[in-house]
């Protein structure tokens, strides 16, 4: 009897995570699975974690204590992504029902420990760490996001920031040939997608494995693809951001006005125990490139506060540096550490009350900054890309070219579908969103 194959697939993590989810679904549907909405419903359920902090990786185990119970019906658990990798097989002495963990980079096999699987094998591992050199490739990619098409160009990371798992959870440094890249950029845009973003977790230590162009060359050659209204690329490492990238956004107008740039601190001290390979100095003049570019690139960062040893002066240093630049968008993280990463054997010198009250003093700094920064579009026509409704204010949410986030009355019965790009005049403005009216 031919028996009806389901799983459930829950992701956690940023957003290569989310996109290896959309490749995973692909790989489960060719392999005769059906999807489905709730564990309840699956024979196979899935987790895609994440480890980046503590409590990120505390929310898998919490799921799978929340329902192991429906191992007794037979059901079957696999946890994926970078918790797998980081925690290998010690998951089945935590969790003995769960009968697969595989991390990324080891997706491609992925058919082949399914068929493990279904014989009835209990542990069945996919842990290939940084011994590959293979990406993930799969012409079967299940996109889920309506109006967004991701591509990753580089998977893995050979940065080592001593306070990261990402290298050990990723596995090494390994890009896409630009002509692969480019075949499923022209692939997405012919499908109807508008929205392209470049995913990696260093996008700018791209190497073309066919020597034919750099990342700046691979950004605008996307950026031309018929049919392609906005390419966005995400994460910028400040060491190999290079100005050929400002200049290519400057060219190619498809290239959103918006550069991620994390810098972590503002402190030269700090940086240099986070092992980030760039000074306060060097990083500020990529900031200064991006400032003179010809149109308004908005900026955004990532920030750690509490690193070990990081003194009162070396936050104010960072808090500083937000001055200084003026960004539109900050993601703020209380140090985690984090297993076997250097920064694991530095004293974490910081409590954790002075690691809350330092990160609220950003964040009260931030929302300053921004409140500035977003009330200078009122008045504005800004192109809005269409991603749903927002049903609490009964408005329609999209997103600007620069990433901002608008909301906007909508007069006619039938909202616009996501992806529609509008034309929106704006009327009001908060430290992180956008009103307005479509003209
Ligand atoms: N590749 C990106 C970062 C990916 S992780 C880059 O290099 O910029 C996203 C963010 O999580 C990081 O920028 C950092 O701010 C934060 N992060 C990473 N490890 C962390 C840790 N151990 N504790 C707290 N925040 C961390
Ligand atoms: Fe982590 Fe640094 Fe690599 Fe970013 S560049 S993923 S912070 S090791
Ligand atoms: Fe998390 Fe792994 Fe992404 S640790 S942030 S899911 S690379």
């Amino acid at each position: 009897m031919a028996t009806d194959k389901t799983f459930y697939l829950e992701t956690f993590g940023c957003q290569m995570n989310a996109h290896d989810s959309e490749k995973v679904i692909g790989t489960l549907r060719q392999q005769g699975y059906r999807q489905v909405e709730s564990e309840e419903d699956a024979g196979l359920i899935l987790y895609n974690t994440c480890s980046i902090r503590d409590k990120a990786e505390q929310k898998v185990f919490h799921r799978l204590n929340d329902y192991k119970r429906l191992h007794k019906e037979g059901k079957r658990f696999g946890v994926l992504g970078c918790v797998a990798q980081q925690e290998g097989e010690k998951i089945f002495e935590r969790a003995p029902y769960v009968s697969l963990v595989s991390g990324s980079a080891s997706y491609r096999k992925l058919p082949e420990m399914l068929m493990r699987l279904e014989a009835g094998e209990n542990r069945i591992t996919g842990l290939d760490d940084r011994q590959t050199d293979e990406t993930f490739e799969t012409e079967f990619t299940a996109r889920q996001n309506p109006y967004r098409g991701y591509i990753t160009i580089i998977e893995g990371c050979d940065k080592f920031c001593s306070f990261c798992i990402v290298p050990y959870t990723r596995g090494k440094e390994r890009s896409r040939t630009s002509s692969s890249v480019l075949n499923e950029a022209r692939r997405i845009a012919e499908f109807g997608y508008t929205e392209i973003q470049l995913l990696g977790q260093n996008v700018n230590s791209y190497r073309d494995p066919e020597g034919k162009c750099s990342f700046a060359q691979l950004l605008a050659a996307v950026g031309q693809v018929p049919g392609i209204r906005r390419v966005r690329f995400t994460t910028s490492h400040p060491r190999d951001f290079t100005r050929d990238i400002v200049d290519a956004i400057d060219q190619v107008p498809t290239l959103c006005d918006h550069v991620h740039l994390p810098v972590q601190s503002g402190s030269a001290r700090v940086l240099q125990k986070m092992a980030r390979q760039y000074t306060p100095g060097w990083y500020l003049e990529k900031i200064a490139w991006i400032k003179a570019a010809k149109r308004p690139i908005s900026l955004s960062t990532d920030i750690i506060v509490g690193f070990p040893g990081e003194t009162a002066d070396d936050f104010i240093q960072t808090m500083d540096l937000l001055a200084e630049v003026q960004y539109d968008c900050v993601f703020a993280f209380k140090y985690s550490a984090r297993p076997n990463t250097p920064a694991l054997t530095m004293i974490d010198t910081v409590p954790d009350e002075e690691k809350n009250r330092r990160l609220q003093a950003l964040l009260d700094r931030q929302r300053e900054i921004q409140r500035v920064n977003y009330s200078r579009h009122i008045g504005q026509v800004i192109e809005v890309m269409v991603e749903g409704a927002n049903s609490a204010k009964g408005q329609i949410a999209g997103r600007s070219s620069q990433n901002k986030p608008v909301n906007f009355n909508w007069p006619q019965p039938i909202a616009p579908a996501p992806g529609a790009y509008l034309q929106v005049k704006i009327t009001n403005a908060y430290p992180n969103s956008l009103v307005g009216e479509a003209v």
